[in-house]
């Protein structure tokens, strides 16, 4: 069925013999393509959970969420249903990513997740996205190549971190990710 057939289809119910003007049939194919996007962007599920001690990661996951329009959540909440993207976020304590964060990893349900996206905090090294990432992909949960970083901070270590131009990267990233899926 070609896309003005469709069109004819959808303004017609189930009769394919009304056939609309030519002009409202060029009107028509303008607009298919940006309604067929914007009812696959409604369709897409995007969650984000993270696990956060004194609160920088938290930050990110908050802002995160606002720019993809749901509620971050701590670590172990579920996800609910089917996820398109899930953006994960956590921190380094001590050279690796913390046991809730590894435990809750076991819980997710590959056949229920599109991808995951990683963002973290840390003082020093960027460690937890290739530990995380690992662990996913392990369990066979496809993992997005980018991720976001950035300095947490940590005693007298990257004091207001992370800042609002950390905030402001985070919600480019999260927009970035989200329009293209
Ligand atoms: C107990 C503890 C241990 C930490 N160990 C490390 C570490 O080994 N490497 C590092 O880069 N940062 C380390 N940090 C710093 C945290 O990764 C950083 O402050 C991070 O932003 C904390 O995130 P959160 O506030 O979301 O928990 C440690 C922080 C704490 C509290």
């Amino acid at each position: 069925m070609g896309i003005s057939h469709a069109y004819n289809y959808i303004i017609a119910g189930s009769d394919l013999r009304v056939k609309p003007f030519f002009g409202v049939r060029i009107w028509m194919l303008l607009k298919l393509p940006a309604e067929l996007e914007e009812f696959a962007m409604e369709k897409s599920k995007v969650a984000v959970r993270y696990f956060s001690k004194s609160g920088n990661t938290k930050k990110l996951a908050d802002e995160i969420a606002r720019m993809v329009g749901c509620k971050a959540e701590q670590i172990p909440a579920p996800v609910d249903g089917n996820i398109d993207i899930l953006f994960l976020g956590a921190s380094v304590y001590w050279g690796g990513i913390s046991s809730e964060v590894k435990a809750y990893i076991q819980t997710l349900d590959k056949s229920r997740i599109g991808k995951v996206v990683i963002f973290s905090t840390s003082a020093l090294a960027e460690r937890a996205f290739p530990q995380i990432k690992k662990k996913l992909l392990d369990k066979g949960i496809p993992v997005e190549s980018k991720n976001f970083y950035c300095r947490g901070e940590f005693t007298a270590l990257h004091k207001g971190r992370p800042n609002q131009d950390d905030l402001k990267a985070a919600r480019k990233f999260a927009a970035e990710i989200t329009e293209r899926k």
